[in-house]
């Protein structure tokens, strides 16, 4: 085991780092490095190589050029294994947790203490699991089942788990993807705590106001070249926007056109399930972007999956085109013309094993076969549509879904969807890891359904987004509706205050 000598010693080296895929350079000629009690960010666009070039880092990708430098010695990392005994921790972008285990089982899955004799010490499992989750202050407990928790608490389970691996680098990918503004708070303490530690710390998010919060160092990378290593206190958004996109991005506001609207899409009177939303009132016209604004937690994706017939509500209804709708399964919702882009993309949107072709027209397929036979070319020609139509960056129809980068998966959900030209396309957090060019790209692209005439519900818990898109925006705090406000007089103001001077004072971690 190494002892970290002074904060500003070097941790870990990678020099010239390239790492080949079939048909793409995801990584060309890289060099990063991480100092002990340093917070280095590591940005760029969708498919830049970030994650690939932390999976070196750990240990699950071996790079078919260059040096990994430990502790100013060279080694090879031939298995993640390798790495994590180093005390290099790679917290994923989607996270990796076994949700049927317990918070214990999975803070120490892998290095489960044994008695004599080979077996588990349940004792000792327990207790060790107690010291990490107390050392970042969260309220879970041990013998908790991972599926229960909150996608922020099962974070906080992967960062206990680094810390009982006594890491040495922590790399986070996309961390705050899911997480409340509290909890970013809490996950910014816990990253500070892990600093003063003098643990080497990277972290990588589109979110470029966290990123000049956080970091001291920024490294941009683009098309898997490395662009530029800066001090952040010498630097600006502006500037690393520039770097990550070659050029300079117009702001996202009012991508939305001034449209008539027709008829009415959908309408949702009294809406209610028990404890997750109450008395739910609104309706969607045809060319009309509702934007249903809150914070995590507040309800609004249980509404969009009831809406989708995924859970039943306990009253209230639901009328479509006019007629009171029973809603009782998804292949009713497809059937009456809902689409959903969910939250989640990795568990309800895509099938990670197949190809990007055959996800992308996964929705459409059964309309595109010829007694029983798929029309290849009409399928191939859907993917090259949509392909373009939402740049996404793939190396071909053939790859696999579960080697994208995670913002073109997200576009790939989008895309099913498109394919089925819905009546009411429901969009759930739409640009969740997606960079800021892609991000305006999607936002142009609401715009553009509206305006052919679809109904459309964005929920967003960012405010720019939302105010980009909303032709009208509700919002909800803890389940109950809180307003609705028109695009003439929407301010940010109004919106935090309507989903906050609700709000009951819970705190969901001592800090
Ligand atoms: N296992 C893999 N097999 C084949 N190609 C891959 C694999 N992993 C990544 N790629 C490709 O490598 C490139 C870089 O992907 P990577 O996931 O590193 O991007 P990223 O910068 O993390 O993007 P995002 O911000 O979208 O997460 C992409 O073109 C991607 O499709
Ligand atoms: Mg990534």
């Amino acid at each position: 085991m190494i002892s970290i000598k002074n904060t500003k010693d070097k941790i870990l080296e990678l020099k010239n780092i390239t790492k080949v895929f079939p048909g793409v350079k995801a990584v060309d000629d890289v060099s990063f490095e991480v100092n002990a009690g340093e917070v280095h960010a590591l940005v760029g666009e969708n498919g830049a190589g970030k994650s690939t070039l932390m999976k070196v880092m750990a240990g699950i990708h071996i790079p078919e050029k260059g040096n990994i430098i430990y502790n100013g010695e060279k080694v090879k990392f031939k298995n993640p294994l390798d790495a994590k005994k180093k005390g290099i921790i790679l917290i994923h972008q989607e996270l990796s947790l076994v949700p049927k285990m317990t918070v214990a089982e999975n803070i120490l899955l892998g290095s489960l203490p044994n008695k004599k004799g080979g077996r588990i010490d349940w004792k000792e499992l327990h207790k060790k699991a107690e010291e990490a989750i107390e050392k970042l202050g969260c309220q879970f407990k041990p013998k908790d089942l991972v599926e229960d928790l909150t996608i922020a608490h099962q974070q906080m389970v992967e960062i206990a788990r680094a810390i009982s691996y006594d890491a040495k680098v922590v790399i986070f990918d996309e961390p705050t993807a899911s997480l409340t503004q509290e909890e970013v708070e809490v996950l910014y303490k816990n990253i500070e705590l892990l600093k003063e530690q003098g643990l080497g710390i990277i972290y990588i998010s589109h979110k470029l106001n966290e990123i000049f919060e956080v970091s001291d160092k920024i490294t941009v990378l683009r098309d898997g070249k490395l662009v530029d290593t800066l001090d952040t206190d010498k630097t600006d958004e502006p500037e690393i926007t520039k770097k990550m996109i070659g050029r300079d991005i117009e702001d996202f506001f009012d991508s939305k056109k001034i449209t008539e609207y027709g008829e009415e899409v959908i309408r949702v009177e009294n809406l209610s399930r028990k404890d997750e939303f109450q008395n739910i009132n609104f309706n969607i016209k045809k060319g009309e972007v509702l934007g249903l604004y809150g914070l995590l937690g507040a309800g609004r994706t249980e509404i969009a999956e009831t809406i989708f017939g995924i859970n039943k509500p306990d009253s209230g209804k639901i009328y479509f085109k006019g007629q009171e709708a029973n809603i009782n399964n998804s292949k009713k919702a497809v059937k009456l013309g809902i689409g959903l882009v969910p939250e989640s993309r990795k568990e309800q949107g895509l099938v990670l094993g197949m190809s990007t072709l055959d996800n992308i027209s996964l929705a459409k397929i059964p309309y595109a076969h010829n007694y029983g036979f798929i029309k290849n070319a009409e399928v191939k020609a859907i993917f090259n549509k949509y392909r373009d139509r939402l740049s996404i960056s793939t190396t071909g129809p053939k790859q696999k879904v579960m080697n994208l980068s995670g913002g073109n998966q997200q576009k790939i959900v989008i895309g099913k969807w498109l394919c089925l030209n819905p009546d009411l396309i429901i969009l759930d957090e739409p640009t969740r890891g997606i960079d800021v060019g892609s991000k305006a790209e999607i936002h142009n692209l609401i715009a553009e359904l509206a305006e052919t005439g679809m109904a459309v519900l964005v929920i967003s818990s960012e405010i720019p987004e939302i105010l980009a898109v909303s032709h009208r925006i509700i919002t909800m705090h803890q389940g109950d509706q809180t307003d609705v406000f028109t695009d003439e007089e929407v301010t940010e103001e109004k919106l935090i205050k309507s989903i906050t001077s609700h709000a009951k004072t819970e705190e969901m971690c001592k800090v």
